[in-house]
C-alpha cells in the first residue's frame, strides 16, 4: 500500500509515545520507508532505540546532532518526506508550530517542510479542549495543516473523553488512502458564495437586535469550499473568527446589507450556501440618538427583513442553492417545508437543542435533504469535517450550470 512511500514521524512527548512505535511498525509493513524525529520529552516516555530498531533507521532528537556532514539534518529529513506525521502532537507542539516557534529539531524541521504535514493530538480531554489549544489549532488547520482528530475513550490520565491519539492501524489507512486517491478538486472552477455568522439590526447608536450564530458553521463551509477547488466569496455578518485563506471577504451587518451583497454576486455564481442566521425582523425605526429609558414597560416595533435565500430561489436561473434551516423541534418536516417554499436544491437541517452541536458548538449534528427527497443523516462531527463532507456530497451531484 505504501510502496516507495516516505514518511517522517515526529513523536513529541506523551503517554501514547508507545502507540507512535506500532505506528512505525504498521507503516514500514505496509511497505513505507520511515524515518523518525522525537522531541526530548518524548524520549522519556520511549527510547529512540525502539523507534530505531522498528524503522531501521536511525532517529534525530538533536538539532545540532549532524550525522552526515554532507548535508544539515532538519532540512535534509524535510525534504526527504513525502508525508509528516505528527504522532503523537501534544498541546506544546501544537502551540509552537502555531507560534512559529522553532526550538528544537520536531520544531525547526516542521518550519523546513513542503511536504503534507497531519497532526494527531493526544493529551487530556480538558488540555485538548483549552481555549488556547483549540484556537492554535484553528489556525493551524487554516495554514493547512490536516489534523487527525483524536478519538474517544479512557485516557492515560484517568478521564474518559476526546483526546486519545487514533489507533496506528487507522492513521496508517489514512496515510494509504491519501496516496492512493487523487485530491478531490470537485468544485475546481466553480463560483460558491458562503454566507456566515449572525446579521445585526440596530435599534440605536448604541443597541442591537441579533442572534447566537457564532459563524464555525459557514467558515467551515467556506473553508471547505476553498479546499474542494472553488472560488469562493464569504460574505459574512460580525463574528470573532478570521476567515479562511483564500476566500474573498465581504463583511455586512444588517440582513439588507447582506442581501445586497449576495444579490450582487448572485449571477455567476454555481453555488450559494445561506449558513447566515439572518434575523427574520428589524426595528422599524432606527433611532438616530440613544433612546433614553422611561416609566413601565416599552414596546419596540419590529418590522420583517427580506427573506434573501426566498428571493434567491425566486429568481434562480442556473445557481444551486443550499440553504440551513435550525429548528428546536420536528426539524425535518420544517426542513422539509423550507427546502420546498424557497425553491432550494439541498437543505442542511440541525436541531439546535442538540447538546453535540449548533450555535457556538465546534461539532454540529446534520441532515441534509435534497430536492430529489433524498435524506441524509450525518453523526455528530466537528464542523469543519461535516463542511467538506456536505460539500463534497453537494458537488458529486453537480451544479445545473456543469
Ligand atoms: N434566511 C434568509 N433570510 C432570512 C431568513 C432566513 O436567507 N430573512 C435563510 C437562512 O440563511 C437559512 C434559511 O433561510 O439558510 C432558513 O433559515 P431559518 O432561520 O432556519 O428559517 P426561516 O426561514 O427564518 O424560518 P422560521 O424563522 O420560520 O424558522
Amino acid at each position: 500500500m505504501l510502496t516507495n512511500k516516505k514518511i517522517l514521524l515526529c513523536v513529541t512527548g506523551g503517554i501514547a509515545v508507545y502507540k507512535a512505535v506500532a505506528l512505525v511498525s504498521r507503516l514500514s509493513q505496509a511497505g513505507a520507508a520511515v524515518k523518525v524525529v522525537m522531541t526530548e520529552s518524548a524520549t522519556e516516555f520511549v527510547r529512540p532505540l525502539s523507534f530505531q530498531v522498528m524503522s531501521r533507521n536511525d532517529v534525530y532528537t538533536d538539532t545540532f546532532d549532524e550525522k552526515d556532514s554532507s548535508v544539515i539534518a532538519h532540512i535534509d529529513l524535510a525534504d526527504w518526506a513525502d508525508l509528516i506525521i505528527v504522532a503523537p502532537a501534544t498541546a506544546n507542539v501544537i502551540g509552537k508550530l502555531a507560534n512559529g516557534i522553532a526550538d528544537d529539531m520536531v520544531t525547526t524541521l516542521l518550519l523546513a517542510a513542503t511536504a503534507p504535514v497531519w497532526i494527531a493530538p493526544a493529551m487530556n480531554v480538558h488540555m485538548y479542549e483549552h481555549s488556547a489549544v483549540l484556537r492554535n489549532i484553528d489556525r493551524l488547520a487554516r495554514d493547512g495543516y490536516e489534523f487527525i482528530e483524536p478519538s474517544e475513550g479512557f485516557l492515560a490520565c484517568g478521564y474518559v473523553g476526546r483526546g486519545r491519539l487514533e489507533e496506528p492501524e487507522k492513521i496508517t489507512e489514512l496515510a494509504a488512502a491519501f496516496f492512493t486517491e487523487q485530491p478531490q478538486r470537485p468544485l475546481a472552477g466553480k463560483k460558491v458564495v458562503v454566507t456566515a455568522g449572525p446579521t445585526l439590526e440596530r435599534i440605536d447608536p448604541v443597541r442591537y437586535i441579533s442572534n447566537f450564530s457564532s459563524g464555525k458553521m459557514g467558515y467551515a463551509m467556506a473553508e471547505a469550499a476553498v479546499a474542494l477547488g472553488a472560488d469562493v466569496v464569504l460574505i459574512t455578518g460580525p463574528v470573532a473568527l478570521d476567515p479562511p485563506e483564500g476566500a474573498a471577504v465581504v463583511r455586512v451587518e444588517s440582513a439588507a446589507e447582506m442581501l445586497e451583497a449576495v444579490l450582487a454576486q448572485y449571477d455567476d455564481a454555481d453555488y450559494v450556501v445561506k449558513s447566515a442566521a439572518v434575523a427574520d425582523y428589524r426595528p422599524q425605526t432606527v433611532h438616530p440618538n440613544k433612546m433614553k429609558k422611561k416609566e413601565g414597560n416599552s414596546v419596540l416595533e419590529l418590522e420583517r427583513t427580506a427573506d434573501i435565500l426566498k428571493t434567491l430561489g425566486d429568481r434562480k436561473t442556473h445557481q444551486c442553492l443550499i440553504g440551513f434551516a435550525a429548528e428546536t423541534d420536528d426539524a425535518i418536516t420544517y426542513g422539509k417545508g423550507k427546502l420546498a417554499s424557497k425553491n432550494l436544491d439541498w437543505i442542511i437541517v440541525n436541531d439546535v437543542t442538540d447538546p453535540s452541536g449548533g450555535f457556538g458548538s465546534d461539532s454540529n449534528v446534520v441532515t441534509l435533504l435534497s430536492k430529489d427527497g433524498s435524506e441524509t443523516p450525518f453523526p455528530a462531527m466537528e464542523k469543519r469535517a461535516l463542511a467538506k463532507e456536505l460539500l463534497t456530497a453537494v458537488a458529486a451531484q453537480g451544479s445545473d450550470a456543469q
